[in-house]
């Protein structure tokens, strides 16, 4: 099958480049890596024999520590800003120089392989935006061990289940993360989640921080700062240790289908290599200049571009615990860049509507120095035009939204504005990246047309950085990604691509909904609702929210016996998810009905339901069993002030 044509018309580099990426990867890749510091270079790019797909730079070794840190420092960056930690919820700002992080990172790597971490065991992290979270990830990286940062905003339960999984020697965790209405006391949900996991470290490394002092538990938890200082005084330092290029970096927990959690791989060679070339390329900055990704560490976009990728690329990243407004208003982005001479920006739309709606005009923008600041990206979820062409009114810089997932670790498709940048098309997520060879499929794999909707999927092999497996389940991999339409990786996301290959992305084709730029599953959910004992059956839809994109709303049918008020019983499922899956579900609607909309074969019609809720048009499916029970939907939607 020939690769996917490029239209020479577009500006620019791109159109060679992502060509040659193609035509010969092994030449491609081979330069890129050049990028990245090699203990044993690699002779070749990819073997195609190895893995589910093939792996990347099968021969080569490294340390993702050495590149990020070591190499810069002997290279004369130790005095610049590596970190700076801009925290307006606890009113501190710290800068950490590359020196400075190489010194902590050293020290409590000693104290992670005194732990007994070595290459290749697991460190879960539950950690708030703070810059010991970083001192941990790159810890374990310099010791070859594999970590596995766990968002704060998930519960106990989440983080017993990602314990089980990893089965972590070591637990890094702080006392509490601090949410603007909220001290989030971090300690009891890791104290309940290690009871409820069979799996138990063998120790955790406690930070304590001011706002909420954690009690620990004798023989397993320790006070992180006593123990540093105690390596440090000791003189203790641990070295690079060098992995395999495929060794895995780190395991990051991503929304599946189910209940269970998926465990996405990171390698370690392919990774560093496409993110080197994505700092150069796409986002176009240079090494000494000022990152701002504005996600959290818990996610890919904070792996990438808070962690590995400003730094591996020499630049200063910017950790900001904060919000985009309330800490303290709609000017806290502006406020950052301009303090910190930030040249790129990166965030998600939900953040940009947040902030329009408090500043319809832009106002907050005047009075800071954005004379550094040259481009915004936005990903995590579609990025709606409206605020795309508010964001390019408002700052008077290109506003790029770019296309990725956990699992690839990089855009799939975005605006290279490193090779020259394309036009921007409002509601389109651009073109693809080097290695990615994306088409729209059929349901039966038949590529379609432009302007066709279908199923985007990526012709195997993926490229750099992108997932190889996940962790401990070959099969799992094989049947999420690998065999709807064999040759290809199912993105599980519907789109089209335009005559020029721009690519749109329109939803998931999954049960996965992206409440605020966060990917839940509405089957996890479904699986809480359903543990209540009232609960007959139940449904969980995303419907569409101004400010988050989608928010879930729960619909459930109670047992016939049940005599509760279900005001009640809503309320209690409510509380239900937000203590097993925690406040990011953002499940505020619980709504009780008497049947659930079905087909004939059973099969409930989430996506009509959806669409009423949605104020969208439907039609009556001609499969369905009792057409009353899609009324009663929407009669329940129409009490709470929603749908039509
Ligand atoms: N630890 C503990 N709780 C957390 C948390 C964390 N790290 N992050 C969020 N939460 C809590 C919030 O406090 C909130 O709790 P509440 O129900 O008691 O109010 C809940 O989880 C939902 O959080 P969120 O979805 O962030 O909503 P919000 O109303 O607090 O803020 C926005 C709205 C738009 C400001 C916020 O969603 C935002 O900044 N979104 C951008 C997200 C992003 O960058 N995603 C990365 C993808 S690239
Ligand atoms: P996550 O794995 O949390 O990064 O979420 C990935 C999902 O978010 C994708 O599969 C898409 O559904 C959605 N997504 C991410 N970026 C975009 C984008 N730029 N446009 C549309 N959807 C996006």
């Amino acid at each position: 099958m020939s690769a996917t044509p490029v239209p020479p018309a577009l500006p620019g580099r791109y159109a060679e480049v992502y060509a040659d990426s193609l035509a010969d990867p092994e030449t491609f890749w081979l330069a890129a890596a050049r990028a990245v510091d090699w203990e044993t270079a690699p002779s070749r790019a990819f073997d195609a024999e190895a893995g589910s797909y093939g792996r990347w730079f099968p021969d080569a070794r490294l340390n993702a520590c050495h590149n990020a840190i070591d190499r810069h420092v002997a290279a004369g960056r130790g005095g610049q800003a590596a970190i700076i930690h801009d925290s307006p919820v606890t009113g501190t700002k710290r800068r950490i120089t590359y020196a400075e992080l190489q010194e902590e990172v050293a020290t409590l790597a000693a104290v992670l392989s005194d732990l007994g971490v070595g290459k290749g065991d697991r460190v879960v992290l539950y950690m708030p935006m703070v810059p010991e979270a970083l001192v941990g990830m790159f810890a374990c990286a310099r010791l070859g061990a594999v970590h596995s940062v766990v968002f704060g905003g998930f519960a106990a339960n989440e983080l017993a289940v990602r314990i089980e999984d990893a089965s972590p020697k070591v637990v890094l965790a702080a006392s509490c993360g601090v949410e603007p209405s909220r001290v989030v006391a971090y300690k009891p949900l890791l104290d309940a989640a290690i009871e409820a996991s069979e799996h138990k470290p063998d120790s955790c490394l406690i930070l304590q921080r001011p706002q909420c002092e954690a009690s620990l538990v004798a023989g397993r938890d320790r006070d992180w700062a006593e123990t540093v200082q105690a390596a440090r005084a000791a003189g203790r330092r641990a070295e690079c240790v060098t992995v395999a290029a495929t060794d895995p970096l780190y395991i990051l927990y991503t929304s599946g289908t189910t209940g269970k959690p998926k465990g996405v791989v990171r390698d370690t060679g392919g990774y560093l290599v496409a993110l080197a070339w994505s700092m150069a390329n796409l986002y176009d900055v240079a090494p000494g200049e000022v990152y701002f990704c504005a996600s959290d560490i818990g996610w890919v976009v904070g792996h990438s571009y808070i962690v590995y990728a400003p730094l591996v690329h020499g630049c200063t990243t910017v950790l900001y615990e904060g919000k985009p407004v309330g800490t303290p208003d709609a000017g806290a982005f502006w406020r950052v860049a301009s303090e910190h001479g930030v040249a790129c920006l990166f965030t998600a739309p939900t953040a940009l509507r947040a902030i329009k709606k408090e500043d319809p005009r832009g106002e907050r923008v005047a009075g800071y120095d954005l004379s550094r600041f040259r481009t915004l990206f936005l990903a995590g979820e579609r990025a709606d035009p409206d605020s795309v062409a508010w964001a390019e009114r408002t700052l008077e810089r290109p506003v790029i939204d770019h296309w990725w997932q956990t699992e690839t670790g990089w855009a799939i498709s975005g605006n290279p504005v490193g090779l020259g940048q394309l036009p921007v098309k409002h509601g389109s997520a651009c073109v693809p990246m080097p290695g990615y060879d994306v088409r729209v499929l059929d349901e039966g794999g038949r590529p379609l047309g432009p302007d066709i909707m279908g199923t985007i999927a990526i012709r195997l092999p993926l490229p750099p950085g992108c997932l190889p497996t996940l962790w401990g389940s070959e099969e799992r991999m094989r049947r999420s990604y690998l065999t709807t339409f064999p040759g290809y990786y199912d993105t599980s996301d519907a789109g089209i691509r335009d005559a020029d290959g721009y690519v749109t992305v329109l939803g998931r084709t999954d049960d996965i909904i992206n409440v605020a730029g966060h990917r839940l599953s509405t089957g996890g959910m479904e699986a809480v609702l359903a543990s209540h004992p009232d609960v007959a059956e139940c449904a969980v839809i995303g419907i569409r929210d101004a400010l988050k994109g989608e928010a879930p709303c729960g619909f459930v049918v109670l047992k016939a016996q049940v005599e509760r008020d279900p005001a009640e019983i809503e309320r209690e499922l409510v509380a239900l998810v937000r203590k097993r899956i925690g406040p990011v579900a953002a499940f505020k609607l619980a709504l009780t009905v008497p049947r659930l909309p079905k087909t004939r074969s059973g099969k409930i019609l989430r996506g009509t339901m959806k669409r009423i809720a949605d104020h969208e048009p439907w039609t009556m499916p001609p499969t369905i069993d009792d057409a009353g029970a899609l009324d009663e939907i929407g009669e329940s939607l129409r009490a709470r002030g929603i749908g039509t």
